[in-house]
């Protein structure tokens, strides 16, 4: 999936977070996010996710403004095609590991719903094998921005919203997730990854300077 941001602003009160901001994230390419710290990356990310409106400008996907998408077409975008791994939220702490995995409930608590071959591999992909009955909430940081990693290839994302992925990661688990994000990129998913990781960054196909205009 193409998604598009054009010519788009974003103020927070009387302040300009983003101003006239333009960038293209192709089907097939990480394309990083960088800039300096408050320079407005996650703000970009979250707008390209439709999780944050714009004041002005568009977001397009494959061509199409979606920009003014309403709730319903938003969360059809969200379940069919989006994965978000972001920093502090987005896992259900109250829940295994399992269930932020498959998003899939059983009636039995401790049993597993969904598919499970699938649930164990990508587990297993994201250095989290055998935990999948823990609860949510006792992993990590690190831990849980992998489980979230996790959740995207049991869903087999589109388009992944991606922020500060190896902030929180030692050195093996940080190139476990550049190499997971590749391999998505290389499956043809698009990959939108706001970092200040220069690892990261040189594993980028595309890289977007925040303009510094405000
Ligand atoms: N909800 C909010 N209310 C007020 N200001 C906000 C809000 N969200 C973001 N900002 C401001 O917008 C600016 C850009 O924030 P953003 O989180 O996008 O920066 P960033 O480039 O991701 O920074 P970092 O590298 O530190 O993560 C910051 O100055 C921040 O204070
Ligand atoms: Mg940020």
């Amino acid at each position: 999936m193409l998604i598009e941001a054009q010519n788009i602003s974003v103020k927070i009160g009387k302040r300009s977070i983003l101003n006239g901001e333009s960038v293209c994230c192709k089907p097939g390419i990480m394309t990083a996010l960088v800039g300096p710290s408050g320079s407005g990356k996650t703000t970009l990310l979250h707008c390209l996710g439709l999780l944050l409106p714009v004041d002005n400008g568009s977001i397009l996907l494959n061509g199409n403004d979606i920009t003014n998408y309403r709730t319903v077409a938003r969360r059809r975008f969200w379940q069919e095609h989006a994965a978000f791994i972001l920093q502090d939220y987005g896992i259900m702490d109250e829940e295994s590991v399992a269930f932020n995995v498959t998003m899939q409930s059983s009636i039995i608590r401790k049993h597993i719903s969904g598919n499970k071959a699938l649930l164990m591999q990508s587990l297993e992909q994201t250095g989290l094998k055998d935990r999948e009955k823990e609860l949510a909430g006792h992993l990590s940081g690190g831990e849980k921005q992998r489980l979230a990693l996790a959740r995207a290839i049991y869903k087999d994302a589109n388009v992944l919203f991606v922020d500060e992925p190896t902030a929180s990661l030692d050195e093996s688990n940080r190139q476990l997730v550049i190499r997971l994000l590749k391999e998505f990129a290389k499956r043809g998913g698009t990959v939108i990854v706001s970092t200040h990781d220069s690892e990261m960054i040189d594993a980028c196909h595309t890289i977007h300077q925040i303009s510094s205009k405000k």
